[in-house]
């Protein structure tokens, strides 16, 4: 199948929107020290890049993992939480989900969920892009990047099959029988 991808945002574009998600994160949490919870995969760039900006001492990084849609486009459904935390990591702190997509909603009321009943002090979620038209369950994102459309996004983390997590910028992925 031949695959087309179509810029969506550059480096330079990532790195604008990288900095001003840090400056907020920087503004709200004087004083505090965060730890900032990545979801794995797809966060993994972004988490770095938004660490090296931050100005706020950070207490921790940490990772969990979900069970992701596997190589297909849409969403089957559920969640589940594969790699999780000790209770210890979370209870009190402030807490910070980093994700790359919101689309259904699913992976992170998921993860935000799972984290809740472990009792932090605060949990918040910070969010690279959020793809609104296909949410099924109503998230709030306390830090977001970018709005994005109704399609498949690939590069910077984010992957299809696994594929185009090392590209440094952000496309849309055209296939022609997708879109
Ligand atoms: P949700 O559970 O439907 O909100 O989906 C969240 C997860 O689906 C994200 O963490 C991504 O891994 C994946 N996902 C959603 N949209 C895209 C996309 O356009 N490209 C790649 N992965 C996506
Ligand atoms: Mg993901």
């Amino acid at each position: 199948m031949e695959t087309k991808l179509i810029p969506l945002l550059s480096p330079e574009d990532l790195a604008t929107i990288v900095a001003r998600l840090a400056q907020e994160i920087d503004r709200d949490y004087e004083n505090r020290s965060p730890i900032l919870i990545g979801i794995l995969k797809g966060s993994f760039i972004f988490l770095a890049d938004l660490v090296r900006n931050l100005q706020t001492p950070i207490a921790n990084i940490e990772f969990i993992r979900l069970s992701s849609y596997g190589s297909a486009t849409v969403s089957s459904g559920q969640a589940q939480v594969l790699a999780g935390l000790a209770e210890e990591v979370i209870k009190n702190q402030d807490v910070i989900l980093v994700e790359d997509i919101v689309d259904t909603g699913i992976t992170t009321t998921t993860a935000l969920d799972y984290l809740q009943q472990w009792q932090p002090n605060s949990l918040r979620l910070c969010a690279l892009l959020d793809k609104p038209a296909r949410r099924q369950i109503t998230v709030m994102i306390d830090y977001l990047g970018f709005t994005v459309p109704d399609r498949f996004i690939v590069g910077y983390g984010i992957d299809f099959a696994q594929q185009y997590r090392q590209l440094p910028a952000l496309y849309l992925l055209k296939e022609s029988s997708d879109y």
